[in-house]
């Protein structure tokens, strides 16, 4: 094919893919369901993710579903791993599957609500890596009976944005130290149904519904893995926040079966946790770090619905909720700085 001709095709076929994209997005359902995932594979540039020789990965939620499969397929990638989860026995089968594929990993059976447990972990990774490349916080549950964590802060609350906050917030030397860090938050298409408002983030055992604690706490990761990036993008860390559309894993069973039921509208677990994986290489760049969520490799826009929009502006509120997190961990009191 002469070559202003193969351009012209190339130039067409990128539009195309761009043009069904976009009607997909509008669409929400086919964008979520697994239609979304095939048809954008199958149509734009979809390449392998780069070889992560020698670089070390921490993967929260390791034990089952998205996280799990990040794990995986960041191993394949190279990539040395942390992995951590509650169930031991599914964690431990993780890490000798690896380990027999060669992949050097570390296991930490904990509930991230403890924040004792979680600093422990942060010590144990100081301790035995140089750097840390990436932290893929994927641990995360639909939860519909009210219940606390041990510092009795609201689960819902204590385990999607109070222990990555803590997480990050003890490991953000060690990400500062790789030079080239990315933090991936696996949030929720979930969190559109809900404007962020911190005054009722956190639920009481009076006004709890799974479903809503849930967006709320899937909103607020949005505008904490903003901050992150806001505050040490200047030391070479990248947060991306990223949502894996409706994909078929045991949590999502659990906790909504009779969504569940769409069956092969489902995606995939590696079809869900493909772009999580992509953001952690860091094959991504620079775009979608401070506004932005993710989906099929791509930064997509945070409201859907008008009423969701912040009232005063998502930087006030993100600052607001740093705050909070740092009251609520107990940091503004022990005299800790913000790392
Ligand atoms: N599947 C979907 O369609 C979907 C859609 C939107 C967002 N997400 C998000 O994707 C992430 C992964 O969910 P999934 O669907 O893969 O569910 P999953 O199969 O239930 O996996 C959840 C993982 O999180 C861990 N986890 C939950 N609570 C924890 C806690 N308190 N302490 C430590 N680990 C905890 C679980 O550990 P154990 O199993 O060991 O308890 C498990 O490894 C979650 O953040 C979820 O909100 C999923």
């Amino acid at each position: 094919m002469p070559r202003a001709l193969s351009r012209t095709w190339s130039r067409g076929r990128h539009l195309a893919a761009r043009v069904l994209d976009a009607s997909l997005e509008a669409t929400i359902v086919a964008s979520f369901s697994r239609v979304g995932a095939v048809l954008r594979r199958g149509t734009q540039d979809w390449p392998v993710v780069p070889s992560m020789e020698g670089r070390t990965v921490l993967v929260t939620g390791a034990s089952s579903g998205i996280g799990r499969e990040s794990a995986l397929a960041l191993a394949r990638a190279g990539a040395d791993l942390w992995i951590t989860g509650r169930d031991e026995g599914r964690l431990e089968e993780l890490a000798g599957r690896m380990r027999s594929q060669g992949t050097t990993v570390h296991t930490a059976a904990l509930d991230v609500t403890d924040g004792a447990l979680l600093d422990d972990l942060a010590r144990r990774v100081s301790e035995n890596s140089a750097g840390l490349f990436g932290i893929v916080h994927s641990a995360g549950a639909l939860t519909h009976e009210y219940a606390t964590s041990a510092q009795g802060v609201e689960m819902t609350v204590a385990t999607h944005v109070l222990a990555p906050f803590r997480l990050t917030w003890r490991l953000a030397p060690l990400l500062r130290a790789a030079r080239q860090a990315t933090i991936v938050t696996v949030a929720s298409g979930g969190m559109y149904t809900e404007r962020f408002d911190l005054s009722r983030l956190e639920m009481t055992a009076g006004d709890y519904h799974g479903v809503k604690a849930y967006a709320r706490a899937k909103r607020a990761q949005v505008l904490l893995a903003h901050e992150w990036s806001r505050r040490w993008a200047r030391d070479g860390v990248r947060s991306y926040v990223m949502h894996p559309g409706w994909t078929d894993t045991p949590g999502l069973a659990a906790s909504l079966p009779t969504f569940h039921r769409l069956g092969p509208l489902l995606r995939r677990v590696d079809e869900g946790a493909d772009t999580a994986v992509w953001l952690a290489s860091g094959a991504a760049g620079e775009a979608g770090t401070t506004t932005g969520i993710w989906l099929d490799r791509r930064p997509r826009g945070e409201y859907y619905l008008p009423w969701t929009r912040p009232r005063c502006s998502s930087r006030a509120d993100g600052e607001d909720l740093w705050r909070w997190c740092e009251r609520r961990s107990g940091f503004d009191a022990s005299g800790a700085r913000t790392p």
